[in-house]
């Protein structure tokens, strides 16, 4: 998408710098592998990509660094769990992600974020970090992700389509809003400590439902498809990038969210 890169190891100070000084609190950091497995071995690897990512940007800011905790960019049929039998493994899955989890814990982050919809993960995860010494790594819980077709730009990028199937099995139905709050009801019996919910943009009822009813710290993850609509539009001439942006904003903010996050936060934050 225009203005959004992948970042080797090597140009993480200077971004993250860049951040800091623009005062935006925190980075969502995703991984990109060399090599993807069946299990997405990867993923739990200590001197993989984002355990150096992670380093990197402690090392160089003071940002809050919240990872993205899922197989899909590391499993080479691109799905979110084990696949057993062509189907996923939801159990099995959970402990690779709490493998994940403190693997990136060690490497320093801060909140780690699971956006896989597996059943029972907040859970696991909670207990995984608890039982080695991480009671203070924060969860973030994609908590009511839905099955979405606003993911496209960012499974181009990350290569992270399923070579099979779609992800209907773990994702939330589109038109489902008690589901989604039963979701959100068990994260945070599981522990997690900020809810999310995702897409942002047409999923602002969602929001406003889950901070109204929980009251807890509530995310917005603004889309690729929501930020490439956008940029699209303004580039024919169609729509005003900078206030449609900003209006976009602050319909999540309005619904309820306390946290944003936006592949727009370089540019709005600029202003
Ligand atoms: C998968 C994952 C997705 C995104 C981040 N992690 C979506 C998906 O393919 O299910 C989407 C982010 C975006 O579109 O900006 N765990
Ligand atoms: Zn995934």
């Amino acid at each position: 998408m225009p203005g959004q890169f992948r970042y080797p190891i090597s140009e993480l100070k200077q971004i993250s710098k860049k951040v800091e000084d623009l005062n935006i609190p925190g980075i969502l950091i995703f991984g990109m592998p060399e090599k993807k497995d069946e299990v997405g071995s990867e993923s739990y690897n200590d001197k993989g990509i984002v355990q150096k990512a992670i380093k990197a940007v402690k090392d160089n800011t003071d940002l809050l660094v919240i990872t993205d905790i899922c197989l899909c960019q590391y499993t080479s049929h691109s799905h979110c769990g084990l696949i057993c039998d062509e189907k996923i493994n939801n159990d099995e899955t959970l402990k690779v992600l709490g493998k994940i989890a403190l693997s990136h814990a060690k490497a320093g982050a801060d909140i780690v974020a699971p956006s896989d919809m597996m059943d029972g993960r907040v859970g696991a995860i909670r207990k995984e970090l608890d039982n080695n010494s991480f009671e203070d790594t924060l969860i973030m819980s994609y908590a009511a992700k839905y099955l979405s077709s606003f993911y496209g730009p960012f499974r181009e990028a990350a290569h992270s389509a399923p070579t099979f199937g779609d992800r209907r099995t773990y994702q939330m139905e589109s038109g489902n809003i008690l589901e989604a709050l039963r979701e959100v009801e068990l994260d945070i019996k599981e522990g997690a400590d900020i809810v999310m919910v995702k897409p942002a943009l047409a999923y602002l009822d969602v929001i406003y439902r889950v901070k109204n009813k929980f009251g807890m710290p509530t995310a917005a993850y603004n889309v690729s498809g929501e930020y490439a609509m956008i940029k699209a539009a303004s580039k024919m001439g169609w729509v005003d990038e900078k206030k449609i942006m900003e209006e976009t904003l602050l319909s999540m903010k309005r619904a309820g969210a306390d946290i944003i996050i936006s592949y727009f936060a370089l540019e709005y934050a600029s202003l």
